[in-house]
């Protein structure tokens, strides 16, 4: 799905990501872990696009993010929930239908698929509600309906999970499974959480300031982590 190669990402002086290169498999949930400030938020930024690397290629299905033309249906067929929840001003109904809208969609497909994807979250019954209104929970759903409702080919998620309760991280959990089984779509799932990595992710990438010092299968990592900070990160002693 994508392919780093040479990828640097610097503010200032200060690389925050560096990355010799990288692959993220078409199909799988790809877990990535890594302590505070070790660049897991900025890498996902380059991936959809928000933000350029200062140097080095990003390869999204044969496409170079950096070269590409036009970048929009290319940012189109990716969709990201945000560490923090963003929602517009508006209803839940109207935050979860922009994606359709503005690709376009007539009006009844657009309320067919925004029903869908409602039901999916446990949410038709506040679809007039206004989002700012929401608890944090059913913002984060909301959320993640908008970004799954226009079927992107990858979904990337910061952090779905961080501050919410143990009833709606499985209400989450479970909705990327779904989302990953019945749909084909590849997950790149940001966690601080080492048992949420362990319960969804298929492959797992560890960082370090900036750096990817394990990638590999998920049982691999957890049961013979080939780096000690891994290994300190796992059994819960890093402090971050
Ligand atoms: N726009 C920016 N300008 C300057 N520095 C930045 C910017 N964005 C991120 N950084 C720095 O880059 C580093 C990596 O940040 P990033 O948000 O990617 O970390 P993270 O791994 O997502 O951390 P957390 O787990 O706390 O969310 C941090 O030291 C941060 O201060
Ligand atoms: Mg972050």
């Amino acid at each position: 799905m994508f392919r780093l190669e040479s990828v640097c990402k610097s503010y200032g002086s200060r690389n925050v990501v560096e990355i010799p290169g990288c692959v993220f498999t078409r199909g799988l949930i790809h877990g990535i872990m890594g302590p505070s400030g070790s660049g897991k938020s900025t890498l996902l930024r380059l991936l959809n696009m928000i933000e350029k690397p200062t140097a080095g290629q990003i390869i999204f299905r044969g496409h170079d993010l950096v070269t590409c033309r036009p970048r929009l249906s290319l940012q189109r067929r990716m969709a990201m929930v945000f560490q923090k929840p963003v929602l517009f001003e508006a209803s839940v109904y109207e935050n979860v239908a922009y994606g359709l809208k503005v690709r376009g969609l007539q009006r009844a497909d657009v309320r067919e698929k925004v029903l869908e994807a409602l039901k999916t979250v446990g949410l038709v019954h506040l679809e007039r509600q206004p989002a700012r209104t929401l608890s944090g929970g059913e913002a984060q759903r909301v959320a993640i309906a908008r970004a799954f409702v226009t079927e992107p080919e990858v979904l990337l998620l910061d952090e779905p999970t961080s501050n919410l309760d143990p009833q709606n991280v499985g209400m989450i959990e479970d909705l990327v499974r779904m989302i990953n089984r019945e749909r084909q779509t590849t997950v790149i799932l940001v966690t601080h959480n080492v048992f949420q990595a362990r319960r969804l992710a298929d492959h797992i990438t560890f960082m370090y300031e900036g750096k990817v010092v394990e990638d590999g299968p998920t049982e691999a990592v957890f049961t013979s982590p080939g780096d000690d900070r891994t290994r300190a990160f796992i059994h819960g002693d890093m402090v971050y």
